[in-house]
């Protein structure tokens, strides 16, 4: 999946000239009206004009991308945002719980295409959910997968296990798992569905095209996004530079990408050592720099956020990239205190999400907070992946057990639930549970 002669990954350019893509983006939208037909039905698919890599006959799909764009007054206002102005774009929605099935679509469209028996990724445990269900549904391809050995919650485990994929837990973290599934695919011929795959990316650009759709083609002025491995943002930022390049829309947002304080690289690379895509030649010696650092301190990736627990991120040449196209994009830093107490407002009032998600909105509160982002401006906050991926967390953080909370988030430098929702503990009886409803509703 990468160059040969450099090494960089490979991306899918389009001739748009010779394909001559629809010139209103309303095109899209009338698609709705044929939901009968698998490929309209998708969320994906419906854009299949603005990611033609594959002729329809070889498509394949599950019925990904039915998400939605919900305006959020209760999450606004935490974030410091006038009514109105703050949207979730909530990607729990997918057939597996996160943002990952749009992408997953369209590799298995390529795998399927190029005739692929078997495929393969590393995994925080979204992509190895997705992969795992698109391999039970369509029977296509069998899945292997690798993980951390403890570093994935129970909710995306459970889903690898329940679909019937080859599960390998190696010693070690993300980090690890992903150097050596690139070497197994590649000793074993084995298709690599992780996001150095660029086909990937493609299926992630139509996140973009729904939040657009939700708003009515308005670009919103700002796209706040966690960062792991970088492939949404990659992608976010490649539609957005392609719907400019073939006249769709004339103006892009402000990418925002949000890390863990635990696992940081981007924001370290990009913000405190200046790293810049400077037109496709990033300086490598900071990357490298960086990464001798990491190694030399024995320092491993660690957040709440086990999602995004990953160092050394496949995509960051591409993210360099998006941020360059989406106006001086800029990334941030978030504690998992401040994850958590974000993901708890989000549950109060915008569906719910896992830890990584909540980084997002974070992520925009920081920035509101530091002026970059105006109290009157429009922010999309994607919210990548369900709240029941990784009860353990949510759980620990409402309890009202210290030993419980100490065990899962106090060890992680968390001190305070300040949205906590404690349950409420009654005597089996009837009299008492009266009074305990009428003392606290
Ligand atoms: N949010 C969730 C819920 C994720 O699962 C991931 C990545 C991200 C954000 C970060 O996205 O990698 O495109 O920057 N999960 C991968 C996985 C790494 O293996 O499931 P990214």
């Amino acid at each position: 999946m990468a160059c040969e002669a450099c090494g960089s990954l490979l991306d899918v350019i389009y001739d748009w000239n010779r394909l001559r893509p629809p010139t209103s983006l309303d095109f899209f939208e009338s698609k709705w009206s044929r939901r009968y037909d698998p490929l309209d039905f998708s969320g994906v698919w419906r854009f299949h004009e603005l990611l033609p890599f594959a002729p329809r006959e070889q498509v394949v799909t599950i019925g990904e991308g039915q998400t939605l764009l919900q305006e959020s007054p209760g999450v606004g206002k935490f974030v410091g945002m006038r009514p109105g102005n703050l949207y979730l774009q909530y990607e729990g929605q997918n057939p597996s719980g996160s943002f990952k099935d749009n992408g997953m679509s369209a590799a298995f469209t390529h795998a399927h295409s190029i005739g692929a028996k078997r495929a393969a990724c590393a995994s925080t445990g979204n992509t190895s959910a997705s992969l795992a269900l698109y391999c039970s549904v369509t029977k296509l391809m069998k899945a292997v997968i690798f993980i951390g050995s403890g570093k994935i919650s129970y909710g995306k485990l459970s889903q690898a296990l329940d679909y019937g994929a080859l599960t390998m837990q190696i010693a070690g973290d993300f980090d690890d798992a992903m150097a050596r599934v690139k070497e197994v695919s590649s000793q074993l011929g084995i298709y690599l569905v992780n996001s150095v795959n660029p086909f990937r990316l493609e299926g992630q650009k139509t996140i973009m095209f729904r939040v657009l759709e939700g708003l009515r083609w308005e670009v919103p002025d700002w796209i706040v996004v966690p960062g792991g491995n970088l492939g949404n943002s990659s992608a976010f930022g490649k539609a957005f530079a392609e719907l400019r390049e073939i006249g769709l829309i004339d103006r892009v947002p402000r990418l925002a990408v949000i890390n863990a304080a635990g696992a940081n690289t981007l924001y370290e690379l990009y913000e405190k050592r200046g790293l810049r895509w400077n037109d496709g030649r990033p300086d490598q010696s900071i990357t490298e720099g960086y990464y001798k650092d990491l190694d030399s301190g024995e320092k491993r990736a660690s957040t709440i956020a086990s999602a995004i627990e990953i160092n050394r991120p496949v995509n960051l040449d591409k993210c360099l990239r998006a941020l360059d196209v989406c106006n001086q994009g800029v990334v941030r830093e978030v504690t998992d205190q401040e994850i958590l107490d974000a993901k708890a407002q989000v549950g109060a009032g915008g569906l719910g999400c896992e830890p990584a998600s909540a980084a997002s909105v974070a992520g925009a509160k920081l920035l509101v907070s530091q002026g970059v982002i105006g109290p009157d401006e429009r922010v999309v906050c994607i919210l990548t992946g369900h709240q029941l991926k990784d009860p353990t967390a949510t759980v620990a953080y409402h309890t009202t057990d210290q030993e419980q909370f100490n065990k899962v988030l106090g060890s992680r430098g968390i001190r305070r639930a300040a949205f906590a929702n404690r349950a409420v503990t009654v005597p089996n009886e009837i009299d008492e549970i009266i009074k305990a409803i009428q003392l606290y509703s």
